[in-house]
C-alpha cells in the first residue's frame, strides 16, 4: 500500500515544536512534502533538518501568524518550493495563566492576536491554494474552548472563538471542496503549556486520576486524529470539533 499522503503539500503553523512538531514529522512519514510556518527560527529551522534527514523534502518559514504580511510570505516561499497546497494544520498558539483581574489588556491582545487573528491570517493567505486543491484545514484547538481552564480566561475566548472560524469556513468552503474540522485536545503533554495548568506533580497526580484511560495525552494521539481530518478518505467529516480528552470530560 502506498504512503497516504505521497504527493501531497502540507503547512503546518506552530511546527518548530510540540503538537504541531509530531504532526509535521507523521505527514512526512507518510510521504508528504511539509512546510514549517513557526516564529521559532532555531527549533524551526532543527525540526526541517531533523524532517530533511529523516524523510523527505521540508520548508522551513520564519513567520508570526500574527501578521498577515509574514503569511503571504510563507504562502509565496511555500508556492515557490512546492507549487500548491493541500493541508493546512493551524497549530500555532501560547496560553496565559492568570485570573481574569490579573489579565492586563496588553496580554489579551497578545493571545488574540496570535490564537484567533493568527487563525484569520492563516486562512486568509492559502485558502486559494486549498480550493484549487480541494484540500483540508484542521485546527488545533482546546477541550477548554467549551470548558474553560481554572485560571485564564484569554486562551478560551481565543479557542472558542478559533472554533467559530472553522464552523464558518465549512460552510463556506465545503460547497468548494475544503474539508474544514478542528481538534480540540485536553491534558497533552508536551512537557510545557500542561504545566501551565498544572504547575506541580501533585496536581498532575490529582488530575490523572480523574481520567477514565489513565494517562495522558501525547503528541501522537492529537497527530494521528490531524492525519485521520486531513485524508480525504474521510471527507463526510465537515465543521466538526472532535475532543480527544480520555474521556476526562464525560468523568
Ligand atoms: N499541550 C496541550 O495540552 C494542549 C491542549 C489543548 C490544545 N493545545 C493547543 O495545541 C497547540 C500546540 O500546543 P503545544 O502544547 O504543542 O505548545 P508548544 O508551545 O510546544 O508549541 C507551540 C508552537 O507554536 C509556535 N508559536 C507560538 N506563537 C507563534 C506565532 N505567533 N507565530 C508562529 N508560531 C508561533 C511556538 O514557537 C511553538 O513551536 C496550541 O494551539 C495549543 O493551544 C495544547
Amino acid at each position: 500500500m502506498g504512503r497516504r499522503f505521497e504527493g501531497k503539500v502540507a503547512v503546518v503553523t506552530g511546527a518548530a515544536h510540540g503538537i504541531g512538531k509530531q504532526i509535521a514529522f507523521q505527514f512526512a512519514s507518510e510521504g508528504a512534502n511539509v512546510v514549517i510556518a513557526d516564529y521559532n527560527q532555531e527549533q524551526g529551522a532543527a525540526t526541517a533538518d531533523e524532517i530533511v534527514s529523516s524523510y523527505a523534502r521540508c520548508l522551513f518559514v520564519k513567520t508570526d501568524v500574527s501578521s498577515y504580511s509574514d503569511m503571504e510570505a510563507a504562502r509565496k516561499r511555500t508556492i515557490e518550493e512546492f507549487g500548491k497546497v493541500d493541508i493546512l494544520v493551524l497549530d500555532a498558539g501560547v496560553a496565559f495563566k492568570n485570573r481574569f483581574q490579573d489579565i492586563s489588556l496588553d496580554e489579551w491582545n497578545r493571545t488574540l492576536s496570535i490564537n484567533l487573528t493568527g487563525l484569520f491570517t492563516t486562512v486568509k493567505a492559502f485558502i486559494d491554494d486549498l480550493v484549487v486543491s480541494k484540500g483540508s484545514i484542521v485546527y488545533i484547538s482546546s477541550g477548554s474552548a467549551a470548558s474553560g481552564t481554572g485560571g485564564g480566561v484569554s486562551y478560551p475566548a481565543s479557542k472558542a472563538g478559533g472554533e467559530g472560524l472553522i464552523r464558518g469556513l465549512a460552510k463556506e468552503f465545503g460547497p468548494q471542496g475544503v474539508n474544514v474540522n478542528a481538534i480540540a485536545p485536553r491534558l497533552i503533554d508536551t512537557g510545557a503549556m500542561m504545566r501551565v495548568n498544572y504547575p506541580t506533580q501533585e496536581a498532575l497526580d490529582a488530575v490523572l486520576s480523574k481520567i477514565p484511560v489513565r494517562r495522558f495525552g501525547t503528541t501522537e494521539d492529537v497527530a494521528n486524529l490531524t492525519l485521520f481530518l486531513a485524508d480525504k478518505a474521510n471527507s463526510y467529516i465537515q465543521g466538526q470539533t472532535i475532543l480527544l480528552d480520555g474521556g476526562r470530560t464525560v468523568a
